[in-house]
């Protein structure tokens, strides 16, 4: 694994506090009630934002009152949504710090606390007993994992018989040699990627079964696009991904499209079945 303190530089980018905090009081969003969906334009922090969180729950069987983790579950905004939308019980884990804090934080401003609870945790070493979710998620976490055969074997062991795990992820393309920083690691020591193929042979060796796989390659350069097309600073809406990350964010994007116009990565989404 990626050395911890490492990671929690890379995601918050300084001080995230303060920088989502003057975001927000600029937006007029302080100090008041929110609805989930204020929130979007922040707390989905992935390319395409909600869009690609809509997407994923469209392929994932879940049902009222279920309990749902989502690995890598960043500041909660994905588990919001899942959580209202199908009024199930989610628990996020993440392996950074402060990303725990202000997801809780979050929860408690837009009254999901009952049903989205947020903790620190490693989803190479999973914090919970065999068989305890009826389902799971990652979205656009793998690319950090080294060991990913550890990370579903995880994943496989906290998931009762005959549910879901689903997850999206920039994989490795064909063409290989990713140009660097991208929005998920500013240098190699940071990214792990895999190709669909050897993905899906990983999640066979575990004992996933029924693996569907989808290539999104079309809708991830389309959704960077749009992004990085806003002409000037002024048209920057003052909440949006880059109070996330930060003043490279444009940059890491633009790589990011190229890798996948280029055929260096390949962005996908997997369902499977334990
Ligand atoms: C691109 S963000 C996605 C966050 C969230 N899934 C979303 O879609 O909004 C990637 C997240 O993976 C988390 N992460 C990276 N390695 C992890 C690990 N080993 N265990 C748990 N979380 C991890 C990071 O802290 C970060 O929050």
């Amino acid at each position: 694994m990626v050395n911890r303190s490492d990671i929690e530089t890379f995601w918050t980018r300084g001080d995230i506090h303060s920088r989502i905090h003057k975001a927000m009081s600029e937006a007029g969003l302080n100090d008041r009630k929110l609805e989930i969906e204020d929130l979007f334009p922040i707390d989905q922090y992935h390319a395409r934002g909600i869009a690609a969180t809509v997407d994923l729950g469209k392929r994932m069987p879940i049902y009222e009152n279920q309990r749902i983790i989502d690995i890598g579950c960043g500041l909660g905004g994905p588990a919001r949504y899942f959580a209202k939308q199908f009024r199930c019980f989610i628990t996020g884990i993440d392996i950074t710090p402060s990303f725990i804090e202000i997801g809780n934080k979050f929860n408690n401003l837009t009254s999901m606390s009952k049903q989205v609870s947020l903790q620190i945790g490693n989803g190479e070493t999973l914090d919970f007993e065999d068989e305890t979710f009826d389902g799971g998620y990652s979205q656009h976490v793998t690319m950090n994992i080294k060991n990913r055969k550890e990370f579903f074997l995880e994943a496989f062991r906290v998931l009762k018989k005959e549910t879901f795990f689903a997850f999206s992820e920039h994989g490795l393309g064909p063409e290989g040699n990713p140009i660097f920083p991208l929005p998920w690691a500013d240098t190699a020591e940071m990214s792990f990627l895999f190709s669909p193929e050897s993905t899906i042979a990983l999640l066979e060796e575990v004992g996933f079964h029924d693996i569907q796989i989808i290539e999104t390659s079309e809708k991830y350069i389309s959704g960077y696009e749009k992004m990085i097309n806003t002409k000037s600073k002024k048209e920057n809406p003052i909440l949006g991904i880059h109070v996330i990350g930060g003043a490279t964010m444009k940059q890491r994007s633009r790589n990011s499209m190229q890798c996948i116009k280029e055929k260096r990565t390949l962005p996908f989404e997997i369902v499977c079945k334990k």
